[in-house]
């Protein structure tokens, strides 16, 4: 587990204000003080929890280019034990043409956790949606025979998988196969060619080119009324892993949380059955893309940043005492760079202030909230 590199005269100053005095005034301290506060990363790591974000190596001067961005790379070596990338290991992106693969963008960043000493996780190597999978590759995995598709599909994981070696320490191997209204697998032309077996063979895949990683199913079913389906159909599908020996680790709970407005406490019964059943299949837990989608919230920032911070620190209070779950990752650790701005815009025109970070790099109450999640979460053993 990542630690800070010993306690530095900042955190010394933290500790004799008190951590509250210094949540009260952080809101309208200037950047350098913001160091003032313990990192997240350390809070997490004495409960024996990896927190860490995304970051994106997209088009320069659009929201998936984080990268490219000074203040942003300083709140990740600050506060995050590991990253990974939004986009970069996406097929779209290392096989965007036929027959070549694309390392460039996800090397830049592998070679900045290596030059940090963070962690990296993997995402995704088979995002089986057709949305977000290069044309060329549908079109030919759809003309295979089911033999020649599963060995297209094993080729492609091993490039993948042994390019980046015991780097990865934990790969999103499926994202997203069950579709939410229905339960069932997505259609698609891995699934029209091989079936649930698209889904067995890439794990094994990754089990073998990968074989030290953490081996996750990432998913966005959540707790929120609408999404019985999608439970249902995660759960029968972790059942289906079990059955058939598929090697899964662990559920990714990918967290993008709030968009209806805020949580019930009528809600949080049925969340937690969910999640007793999968951890009794013998799952371990991980937190992948957390944000606050405030759509529904106030206008006014002050308002919206504590309903934020209520939901966030809420939903992470329950996530955190399930002590299976041991990894946090933010899905961007600064306003201006969330894929909520392109994806959720308010009727107001407003930017979204979904992560912990705002656009002066100022850290908000959404912070403070994760902090105090990890400050009263159970140890993990
Ligand atoms: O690369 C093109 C660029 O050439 C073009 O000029 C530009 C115009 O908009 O688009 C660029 O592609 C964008 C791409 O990110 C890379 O930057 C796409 O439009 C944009 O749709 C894409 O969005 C990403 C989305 O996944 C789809 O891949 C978001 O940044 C990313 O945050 C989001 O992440 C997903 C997770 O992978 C899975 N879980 C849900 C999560 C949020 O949707």
């Amino acid at each position: 587990m990542q630690k800070d590199s010993g306690a530095s005269r900042r955190e010394f100053v933290a500790g004799a204000l008190g951590a509250s005095v210094v949540s009260m005034l952080s809101p309208g301290l200037p950047a350098w003080a913001a160091g003032a506060q313990r990192s997240l990363k350390s809070i997490a790591a004495e409960k024996g929890v990896l927190f860490g974000s995304s970051v994106g190596a997209g088009k320069p001067g659009t929201l998936s280019a984080s990268f490219d961005d000074a203040g942003y790379l300083d709140i990740l070596k600050r506060e995050c034990a590991v990253i990974v990338p939004e986009n970069e290991l996406k097929s779209y992106v290392i096989a965007a043409q036929s027959g070549t693969y694309d390392f460039e963008r996800g090397d830049r960043i592998a070679q900045f956790a290596k030059d940090n000493n963070l962690k990296m996780r993997g995402h995704t190597l088979l995002w089986n949606r057709v949305e977000y999978t290069p044309k060329w590759l549908l079109d030919h995995v759809g003309s295979l025979s089911a033999p020649a598709a599963e060995q297209f599909l094993r080729d492609y994981i091993q490039r993948v998988c042994t390019h980046y070696g015991t780097q990865i320490h934990s790969w999103d191997v499926v994202n997203e196969t069950v579709a939410p209204k229905s339960g069932q697998l997505r259609d698609t032309p891995f699934t029209k060619v091989l079936g649930f077996d698209a889904l067995r063979i890439a794990f094994e895949a990754a089990r073998t080119y990968a074989p030290k990683a953490q081996l996750v199913y990432n998913d966005y079913m959540s707790w929120e009324a609408g999404n019985e389906q999608h439970r249902n159909g995660v759960l029968k599908l972790l059942e289906q892993f079990k059955a058939k020996q598929v090697p899964v680790d662990a559920l990714g709970v990918q967290s993008h949380i709030g968009n209806v407005g805020g949580i019930q406490d009528t809600q949080h019964q049925p969340w937690r059955t969910f999640l007793d059943e999968v951890v009794a299949m013998g799952y371990k837990l991980l937190i992948t893309e957390f944000d606050v989608n405030d759509k529904d919230l106030p206008g006014d920032p002050t308002r919206r940043d504590a309903q934020v911070a209520a939901i966030g620190k809420g939903y992470l209070d329950l996530m955190l005492s399930y002590k299976q779950l041991d990894q946090v990752l933010c899905w961007g650790m600064v306003d201006k760079f969330s894929w909520l701005q392109n994806f959720s815009k308010r009727a107001d025109q407003t930017p979204q202030r979904p992560t912990p970070y705002d656009d002066n790099y100022r850290p908000k109450p959404l912070r403070e909230a994760i902090a105090a999640a990890f400050e009263s979460a159970p140890k993990r053993g």
